[in-house]
């Protein structure tokens, strides 16, 4: 496994890879929910690559990126474990050097749902993934559902990019409990790790009810919200009956809807979501 920091370095080592490439982008601090992108790549695809950045400009000033965890050599045996070929570890001089002023904006998916409360975060998401993808130039690239949100927005940006790359959406890897798999789970104290628990537990009453018959997406949210207000520790932000594909929220009797939310539990704000009616 190579690892490298620099462009250049980067395009040597790509320079030996056999297509198609599957590459999976991520911040680091890797987990299960990462580590199955990673296999579903190594599955495809003869050659990997891995990034790790910390992207500072999908953070907003208050967000946590000075407190994001990171263990880079622990994330490094994990990725020699799954068979990466390359990974990618630029600097933030590397993505964004001095007199840094381009970016990438799908514009309105990216207001939507989190991007109501993260007025900023979409556009650092698309200018890094979209500076990535062209330095990697990869057949394939490996996103998680856990941020439902962010693989309907990247599909939009390589369909008016015309990036010549297929995106590959994967399931959300959760603990035995239910909990989504984050990186951001670390933060919880004893507590609140029970706590986080209402988050999956109201999803799997809402897709219980609609596997039940219930289609109203009044119903469907209520559910969720009633579910985690029941929860001390927790706050619940939104929660949201949306189009999968469009994300414009629906109301009355739905077919197929993304159920996403976001709840803070103490200070960390947890994000978690459930697709039904989609086979
Ligand atoms: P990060 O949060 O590190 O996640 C990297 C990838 O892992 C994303 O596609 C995310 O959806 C996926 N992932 C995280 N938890 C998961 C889980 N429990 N199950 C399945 N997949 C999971 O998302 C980012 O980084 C960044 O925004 C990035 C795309 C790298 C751009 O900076």
């Amino acid at each position: 496994m190579k690892i490298v920091e620099s462009i250049p370095e980067l395009r040597k080592e790509l320079s030996k890879l056999a297509h198609p490439i599957g590459f999976v982008p991520t911040m680091g601090y890797l987990h299960e929910g990462h580590l199955s992108l990673v296999r579903k790549a190594r599955e495809g695809n003869p050659s990997v690559v891995v990034s790790i950045f910390a992207n500072p400009t999908q953070f907003a000033p208050e967000e946590d990126l000075e407190n994001y965890p990171r263990d880079i050599k622990r994330d490094l045996e994990l990725l020699t474990t799954e068979g990466a070929d390359v990974v990618w570890i630029p600097t933030v001089e590397v993505m964004y050097p001095e007199g840094y002023q381009t970016w990438v904006e799908v514009e309105s998916l990216s207001t939507m749902l989190e991007g109501s409360f993260r007025p900023t975060h979409f556009r650092g998401v698309t200018t890094v993934v979209a500076k990535l993808f062209n330095a990697v130039g990869p057949d394939r690239a490996y996103f998680g559902q856990k941020d439902a949100q962010q693989a309907v927005v990247i599909q939009q940006m390589v369909r008016d990019l015309n990036y010549p790359i297929e995106i590959v959406v994967c399931s959300i890897i959760r603990e035995d409990d239910g909990l989504a798999m984050s990186s951001r789970n670390t933060y919880l104290n004893e507590n609140e790790r029970v706590a986080a628990r209402c988050l999956s537990r109201g999803l799997f009453q809402a897709r219980d009810a609609f596997l039940s018959g219930e289609r109203r997406a009044e119903t469907l949210t209520q559910i969720v919200s009633d579910e985690v207000k029941a929860e001390e520790l927790a706050d619940l932000q939104y929660v949201s009956c949306a189009d999968p594909e469009t994300l414009v929220e629906l109301d009355g009797e739905v077919k197929s809807c993304l159920i996403s939310m976001a709840v803070y539990i103490g200070k960390t704000r947890l994000i978690d979501n459930i697709i039904l009616g989609v086979s």
